[in-house]
C-alpha cells in the first residue's frame, strides 16, 4: 500500500515507498557484493599454487629427495617406476626433517628416531610418530614433476 506523502513533502514524485525498497535492495546487494569479494578474496588465498619441480630423471626409482617448492621442503619420492608422491619433509613425531634418502622396502625413515612412513602414502608404518605426513599432490608431465602445494 502506498503512503502519500504530499502534505509534508515538496517532490512531484511521491512514490517514497518504492524509493525505500529500491534503496534498501541496493544497500542489500552491495553488502552482499562486500561478502563475496571477501569470501572471494580467502579462496583466492587459500588457493593452491602448481609448480614445476624437476626433471624426474633426479628423483630415481625407490628414492626421496629434497626440494624447495614455494618456499617450503618438499619430499618427493619415487616409490615404484613412474609412481611419484610428496610430502612435507618433515616427520610428524618431533618435526625433523626426513630429509633425501633411498627408501627402506617402500619406507621412508626419520633419523632423529627412527619412525618409518609408507613412501607412496605417507602413512606412519612404524613409531614413535603416530600420525602421517602432510601429503600435497605430484604429478608427471613430460620429463617434469610438479608439485602442488
Ligand atoms: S622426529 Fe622423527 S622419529 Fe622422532
Amino acid at each position: 500500500m502506498e503512503k502519500s506523502c504530499a502534505a509534508t513533502c515538496d517532490s512531484s514524485n511521491h512514490n517514497h515507498n518504492e524509493l525505500s525498497r529500491k534503496a534498501l535492495f541496493a544497500g542489500l546487494a552491495t553488502v552482499l557484493t562486500g561478502i563475496g569479494l571477501s569470501a572471494l578474496g580467502a579462496t583466492a588465498a587459500e588457493a593452491a599454487t602448481k609448480y614445476k619441480v624437476a626433471l624426474a630423471s633426479k628423483i630415481p626409482v625407490g628414492s626421496a629427495k629434497v626440494f624447495t617448492v614455494g618456499g617450503k621442503s618438499v619430499l618427493i619420492t619415487q616409490p615404484r617406476a613412474g609412481v611419484f608422491r610428496a610430502f612435507k619433509n618433515q616427520c610428524t613425531h618431533q618435526g625433523a626433517p626426513l630429509g633425501s634418502q633411498k627408501l627402506l622396502n617402500g619406507k621412508l625413515v626419520c633419523n632423529q628416531h627412527g619412525a618409518n612412513f609408507n613412501a607412496s602414502n605417507g602413512a606412519v608404518v612404524g613409531g614413535p610418530a603416530q600420525t602421517s605426513l602432510t601429503k600435497y599432490t605430484a604429478t608427471k608431465s613430460g620429463n617434469y614433476i610438479y608439485v602442488t602445494i
